[in-house]
């Protein structure tokens, strides 16, 4: 199963005018894989048997995913979500509360800085939240926030760093690490485009606050649709849970608590904070852990050129290679 094909126009190599120059009506049609599925056998399976089951809201499959997750990327919690945009939108509305009592890291005015090389809905929550992001420059190596760019607009309402990992690049982390250090700002990353990027290491998305991952269909593995937010603080992870889902207590680890809390309700409609619905659904989970088990292996190897991938090839075959670009 192959789609997502499109064309590009590439300009003829025309020395005397340059490529910019030349003139669209000459130009060749060359067809290329903009983006194209991985999926294989496995995927179509395990997508079947959640059809067949009869169970395709979000339920044990996508805890399931969750634990996988975490423990492939070394979090400690992992909630699955519709997409990477959703990812983002939960993790700044989660900065901008405490459920459980204390003061939440954020509040409606705070400069956040934000990379000039980013995507919409990385910036997006943000303005849509009541934050006030602050653009920096970005480190032509890294694609990253330049540090010294971030130096020159800090100010007294300065409270944190979106970060964005681009094109499976790792930002220098122990330089963006000391920088937040040193002026009390709080950080969240973005790893949508970097899944399986390291550094020092450690697994993309494990340095900060919060990070958000993507699986949709032009990412390292797909879901089809589909996002993921990855955090080591088990209070900010049931806060997740309860964004994600309605407000609701349902797949909070402290449900009990809640129920205990305010006895005379059905704990199953008991809503204790705002919340969206961006719950992913079961489907997406079983492709995703597939994908998981099978494409990122597969990435790895061929990347490495030392073993034939999923797909027979020696060397990053066009299904993964264009996957991964991100386009
Ligand atoms: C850096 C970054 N953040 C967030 C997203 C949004 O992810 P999604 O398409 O899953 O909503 C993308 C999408 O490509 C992205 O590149």
């Amino acid at each position: 199963m192959r789609t997502g094909f499109s064309v590009v126009t590439l300009p003829r190599a025309n020395k005397s005018r340059g490529p910019e120059m030349a003139n669209p009506t000459q130009r060749d049609a060359v067809p290329y894989r903009l983006a194209a599925d991985t999926f294989g056998s496995e995927e179509l399976h395990a997508g079947k048997a959640v059809l067949d089951s009869g169970r395709l809201t979000m339920g044990e499959r996508v805890r399931a995913f969750e634990q996988e997750f975490a423990n492939w990327t070394g979090s400690r919690h992992a909630v699955m979500v519709n997409s990477g945009s959703s990812a983002n939108l939960l993790m700044v509305d989660a900065m901008l509360r405490r459920t459980e009592g204390g003061a939440p890291p954020w509040r409606r005015g705070d400069e956040i800085l934000v990379p000039a090389l980013a995507w919409p809905t990385t910036v997006w929550p943000l303005v849509q939240l009541g934050l006030v992001p602050v653009f920096v420059d970005v480190d032509a190596r890294t694609l990253a926030i330049d540090l010294s760019s971030a130096e020159s607009v800090l100010s007294s309402r300065t409270r944190g760093m979106f970060l964005i990992h681009v094109l499976g690049q790792m930002a220098q982390m122990n330089d963006i690490l000391r920088f937040c250090r040193e002026h009390g700002l709080e950080l969240l990353e973005d790893s949508c485009e970097s899944l399986g990027a390291h550094f020092d290491g450690r697994h993309a998305g494990t340095f900060g606050t919060m990070s958000s991952f993507s699986f949709y269909f032009s990412h390292h593995i797909s879901s089809i649709e589909g996002g993921m937010v990855t955090t080591a603080d088990r209070a900010i992870a049931d806060d997740l849970r309860s964004l994600r889902a309605h407000g609701w207590v349902r797949d909070r680890s402290d449900r009990t608590r809640w129920k205990e809390r305010f006895p005379t309700f059905d704990d199953r409609f008991l809503f204790i904070s705002g919340g969206y619905n961006v719950r992913p659904m079961e489907l997406q989970a079983a492709i995703a852990s597939v994908q998981l088990r099978h494409s990122m292996p597969c990435w790895e190897l061929a990347n490495a050129l030392q073993a034939p991938c999923r797909h027979g090839s020696t060397s990053p075959c066009p299904g993964c290679v264009s996957s991964a670009r991100n386009i």
